[in-house]
């Protein structure tokens, strides 16, 4: 199976991504007898200029890349399609597959909610890391897809290297999830880790995380909790069919947490942890993401430092539980290679796995 391939946003994820299908393109077509061919790509610069690449006969990844790290654009690329839109690629380019890594916008979900509406009822199929969009209209793109019978994954938004999204939809798949329960925000958990372990103050442990590179510059977001909040949200509402709005959540964070907490808890024999928690009572879901003290029984005592870990409780298969690690570009992109193998795995499912 060969697909044309739109890559929408050419930035970390957007290279890591190119460079992974560059390097598994024998493997991909050896095991899934899939081949994706990149027929165009679009970005912007900082001035909000576009710069867009396209050729149906397939845009050549390792050139292409090659570019963009000596130039810091794709617009010297030798087949160049000029200042050609996000959309008018999208409108025009005959794809069947966009590849959308845009920046998350938190405020509209733009420019990403439109790219992702345009593709799908065009007939393209989706694969973003993008969490803008899912925040502002999920139902709306899945009814898209679904109407457009297209696909529409976007794994990779939703603590990538943790496949909470892939497992709620395929191996829970009818075992009615009851409940959802996460440690979703990797660095308030090492914040937690290192004042447990080290006895520091909340702000060491914050600038020991920024000086790792672990927490963003701005880490507002993962702090007050909202990070969690976010990751959760769209889980619960792609796995537990609810339509839930991150005012419907009752969010706190870490930003209050002492020495004293800590030892309080410690002197139970208990962890703090930042946990996210979605479940069902009288057919609504309720969430809310808050400080809570785990036991050594609890599966998620020993998820430390940068570590994440989601829990599943079903009907059908009692408990389950998933941990990983940390999120970052590479990772990123790898979940979204496993969103393409499971888009032409939905429609083909006898395709070989590997
Ligand atoms: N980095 C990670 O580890 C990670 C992990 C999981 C998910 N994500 C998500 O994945 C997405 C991409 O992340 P990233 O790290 O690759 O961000 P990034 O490095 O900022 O790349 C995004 C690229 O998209 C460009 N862009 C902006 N508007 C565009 C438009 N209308 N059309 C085409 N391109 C446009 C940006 O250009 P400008 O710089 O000019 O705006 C930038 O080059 C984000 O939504 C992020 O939250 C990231």
């Amino acid at each position: 199976l060969k697909l044309d391939t739109l890559l929408v946003g050419f930035g970390n994820i957007g290279q890591n991504l190119a460079s992974v299908l560059l390097r598994d393109a024998d493997y991909l077509r050896k095991n899934f007898d899939l081949e994706i061919q990149v027929v165009g790509a679009v970005e912007t610069d900082p001035k909000g200029e576009f710069h867009s690449v396209c050729s149906e006969n397939g845009v050549d990844l390792k050139t292409l890349l090659e570019i963009k790290r000596r130039t810091k654009t794709i617009s010297s690329y030798p087949v160049a399609g000029g200042h050609r839109t996000s959309q008018d690629l999208i409108r025009n380019s005959g794809a069947q597959l966009m590849l959308e890594s845009t920046p998350t916008n938190l405020q509209d979900g733009q420019p990403g909610l439109s790219h992702i509406k345009s593709a799908l009822e065009g007939g393209m199929s989706v694969v973003t890391s993008n969490k803008g969009p899912l925040l502002f209209d999920l139902k709306g793109l899945r009814k898209a897809a679904e109407e457009g019978h297209v696909g529409f994954k976007y794994s990779a938004a939703v603590a990538g290297a943790l496949p909470i999204i892939p497992t709620g939809y395929y191996s829970l798949a009818g075992c009615r999830v009851s409940s959802i329960e996460g440690i979703l925000n990797g660095t308030c958990n090492f914040i937690l880790t290192q004042m447990a372990e080290r006895g520091t103050t909340m702000e060491q442990a914050l600038a020991q995380a920024q000086q790792m590179g672990i927490a963003e510059t701005n880490p507002k977001l993962d702090i007050q909790g909202y990070d969690t909040a976010f990751k959760l949200l769209v889980a619960v509402n792609s796995i537990m069919n609810a339509d839930l709005k991150i005012s419907d959540v009752k969010v706190s964070g870490i930003e209050h947490v002492t020495q004293e907490m800590i030892q309080q808890a410690r002197g139970k024999g208990c962890l703090l942890k930042l946990i996210g928690r979605a479940a069902k009572a009288d057919g609504q879901v309720e969430m809310k993401v808050g400080l809570e003290e785990v036991n050594s029984e609890h599966p998620f005592y020993s998820v430390n430092g940068i570590w994440k870990a989601v829990l599943f409780n079903t009907e059908l298969l009692g408990e389950v539980v998933l941990s990983g690690g940390k999120s970052n570009p590479q990772l990123a992109a790898g979940a979204m290679v496993r969103d393409i193998v499971n888009l032409i795995q939905d429609t083909q499912p006898t395709r070989k796995t590997g």
